[in-house]
């Protein structure tokens, strides 16, 4: 019987010892088969040996035996208590002293926001909007508007090359050819869209920046259509009192040709190192004129029955001068600071 009670307290310690080792429930549900199973249990062992005793042995150490299962049966039980508790700690306790996650709502880009309210002048004066391809042939960006292999204008549209014939557009008047070669007149549109330089960046100068093209060719168009245009289209945006400014100007595709400027509003030409106009009190934010004849015949329409004009206007130029921005760059920093003060009305 001594040798039993050993045995007893011997599986009592073994199995201490290995509950304290278990960190998982695979191996909880291991020493329970190990010590409780049905057919190899070492405590079912112990209790098969009661039949060998003498009978006045056997109530003690069923007893003690007894004792030895419930212990163990409750020891498993807080064991699995505590294990499903360390897994599940984390998802369910709530830190109440942690700082709030805060969600952002994102909005348009202001040159976004800035391009929809352009067309939505434009679409109510009957224009349509369309689009052409970011990487262009050499006959769409230059000679089909005039502009010849090695002619010195092509200088001042200093061009990203892809390939001989490919390139980065340099501006959106391509469009107004890939247009007119699909469409007859009366046309009446606008392009809105990225254009590519190379140029050195500084407040109002980017080497990726957007543009809005506008053509208009019908019979009997004049420049006084162009210009009386781009005046109410200018004042819808800045206000009717705004200063405009025609200036004569070169462009191979249009004769004659003007650059428009408005007046600076982050100076009111009122700062001498303005880095937005220089101290001049203005800021060009176009390029305009009627479509050469040339461009016309280049789209097989007869420039006889049918005149145009036309116009590119830098789209980061105006918004700089419609919010009173004295630095471009701040377009496309992405600081959150800046982005956020615009939002659709
Ligand atoms: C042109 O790109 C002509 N295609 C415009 C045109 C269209 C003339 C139709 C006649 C008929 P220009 O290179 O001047 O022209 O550019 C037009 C406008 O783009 C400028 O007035 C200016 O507002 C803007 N711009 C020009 N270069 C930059 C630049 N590097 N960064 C930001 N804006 C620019």
């Amino acid at each position: 019987m001594k040798d039993l009670l050993k045995e007893i307290e011997d599986c009592r310690q073994n199995f201490s010892q290995s509950l304290e080792k278990i960190r998982d429930k695979a191996s909880l549900e291991e020493i329970r088969a190990l010590f409780l199973g049905r057919k190899r249990g070492k405590v079912t062992a112990l209790f098969d040996q009661i039949k060998n005793l003498p009978p006045e042995d056997r109530p003690l150490i069923g007893q003690k035996l007894n004792d030895l299962k419930k212990e163990i049966i409750a020891a498993l039980q807080k064991k699995e208590i505590e294990l499903s508790e360390i897994k599940e700690a984390p998802e369910e306790k709530i830190d109440l002293t942690l700082p709030g996650k805060k969600r952002y709502l994102g909005s348009p880009h202001p040159i976004m926001l800035f391009l929809e309210e352009i067309e939505r002048i434009f679409l109510e004066m009957g224009f349509v909007v369309e689009q052409g391809p970011e990487i262009e042939t050499d006959y769409y960006n230059f000679e089909a508007l005039n502009f010849p292999p090695y002619h010195p204008a092509r200088d001042s549209w200093d061009t990203l090359y892809i390939k001989d014939d490919l390139l980065l557009r340099t501006h959106t008047s391509p469009v107004q050819i890939r247009v007119m070669e699909k469409q007859r007149p009366p046309i009446r549109i606008i392009v809105p869209g990225r254009v590519f330089r190379r140029e050195a960046i500084d407040p109002t100068h980017l080497p990726m920046f957007y543009q809005v093209e506008g053509l208009v060719v019908d019979e009997g168009v004049t420049f006084a259509h162009l210009k009386g245009t781009l005046e109410y289209f200018l004042r819808a945006l800045f206000g009717e009192k705004t200063k405009v400014r025609f200036r004569p100007s070169f462009f191979p595709f249009t004769e004659p040709s003007a650059e428009v400027d408005i007046e600076c509003t982050v100076c009111r030409g009122q700062n001498p190192s303005c880095p937005v106009c220089g101290g001049s009190g203005w800021k060009e934010v176009l390029g305009a004129g009627m479509v050469d004849p040339q461009v016309l015949k280049n789209v097989n329409i007869d420039p006889e029955r049918y005149s145009g004009w036309a116009f590119g206007l830098g789209i980061e130029r105006t918004a700089m001068l419609l919010y009173g921005i004295n630095d471009m760059r701040l377009f496309y920093e992405n600081d959150l600071r800046f982005l956020t003060q615009f939002r659709r009305k």
